[in-house]
C-alpha cells in the first residue's frame, strides 16, 4: 500500500484523545485513523515520569506496528513527559504532540487571569513551566491540577451532580478573583466543557489545544506529501487496552457527540 493511504495514528491514556481525533476528522475527513486508548493504564497524570515515558513509547510502537504513517500524541501528559524523546527516536515520521492552549488564551485578552486545568504531571514538567514563563508578562497564569477529573470522562460521566460538586470544590481555591479564561490542558476535559462553563460562569472563555494540534498534523502531512488523496470519507479504527464492548461503545459515542 502507498504510504499516504495509511492511517494517522492517535493515542491517549484513555478516551480523552478522542477530543483531538474529532478535530483531526473535521480538518482531514479523507484520512483513515487508528486510535489507541490505554484505559487499562489510565490515569497517566498521577504516575511517575519513567512509567509515563515507557507507556508512551509502547503506544507509539504499537501504532507503527499497526501501520500508522504519522503519530498524534493526543495526551498533554504523555507529550510533556516524552515528546522530546520521541522526536529523537522517530526522525522520519510526522509526529505531533499537544500542549495547553495558553497562547490563544493570552492573545484573546491582554493582562487576563487564566486558569490552566491539567494533570499534576503536565503541570510539573519543565515543558509546561517554560510555556508558562514565556507568557507570564502578558497574563496572570494560574496552574490548577485536576486529579480525578479524567476519571469522570473514562466512566462516560459528562454532566450531573457528582461532577458539578467536584468542579465547585476544584474552583474553590481560584474563584476568589475574576477568571477571564480557562485552558483545558488535558484532552479529556473538552468532554466536560459544558460542566466547567457552568461552574465558572458563561462570561469565561474556554480554550483547548485540539484544533491547533490537528492543524499542525495537517501541515506536517502536506509537507511530507503524505496527505491522503482519497475523496471518500475515511474510517476510524478504535483499539483500547481494556478492549471491552462498553469501552469501544464509549469511544464511538464520544467521537459522534
Ligand atoms: N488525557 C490526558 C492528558 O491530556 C491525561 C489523563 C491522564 O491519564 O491522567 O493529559
Amino acid at each position: 500500500m502507498e504510504k499516504y493511504k495509511k492511517p494517522i495514528g492517535v493515542f491517549d491514556s484513555g478516551v480523552g484523545g478522542i477530543s483531538v481525533l474529532k478535530e483531526l476528522v473535521k480538518q482531514m475527513p479523507y484520512e483513515d485513523y487508528i486510535y489507541f486508548g490505554d484505559s487499562e493504564h489510565a490515569p497517566y497524570g498521577t504516575k511517575n515520569l519513567e512509567e509515563v515515558k515507557e507507556l508512551t513509547v509502547n503506544n507509539v510502537r504499537f501504532l507503527l506496528e499497526n501501520g500508522a504513517k504519522s503519530i498524534v500524541v493526543a495526551c498533554n501528559t504523555a507529550t510533556s513527559a516524552a515528546v522530546a524523546m520521541l522526536r529523537k527516536m522517530y526522525t522520519d515520521i510526522p509526529l505531533v504532540g499537544i500542549e495547553p492552549a495558553i497562547k490563544p488564551a493570552v492573545l484573546n485578552k491582554n493582562g487576563s487571569r487564566i486558569i490552566v486545568m491539567a494533570t499534576p504531571m503536565t503541570l510539573r514538567q519543565e515543558k509546561f513551566q517554560k510555556l508558562m514563563h514565556k507568557y507570564e508578562n502578558m497574563a496572570d497564569i494560574v496552574p490548577l491540577p485536576c486529579p480525578g477529573l479524567m476519571e469522570f470522562v473514562e466512566r462516560g460521566v459528562l454532566n450531573g451532580r457528582e461532577l458539578d460538586k467536584y468542579l465547585t470544590e476544584l474552583f474553590w481555591s481560584v474563584n476568589h478573583k475574576k477568571i477571564d479564561s480557562i485552558v483545558l490542558g488535558c484532552t479529556h476535559y473538552p468532554f466536560v466543557r459544558a460542566a466547567v462553563q457552568k461552574a465558572v460562569g458563561s462570561d469565561v472563555a474556554i480554550f483547548d489545544g485540539g484544533e491547533g494540534t490537528a492543524r499542525e498534523m495537517k501541515r506536517r502531512l502536506v509537507e511530507a506529501k503524505l496527505l491522503n488523496k482519497s475523496s471518500e470519507k475515511g474510517k476510524t479504527r478504535f483499539i483500547n487496552s481494556r478492549n471491552t464492548e462498553d469501552e469501544l461503545k464509549l469511544c464511538e459515542y464520544l467521537l459522534n457527540i
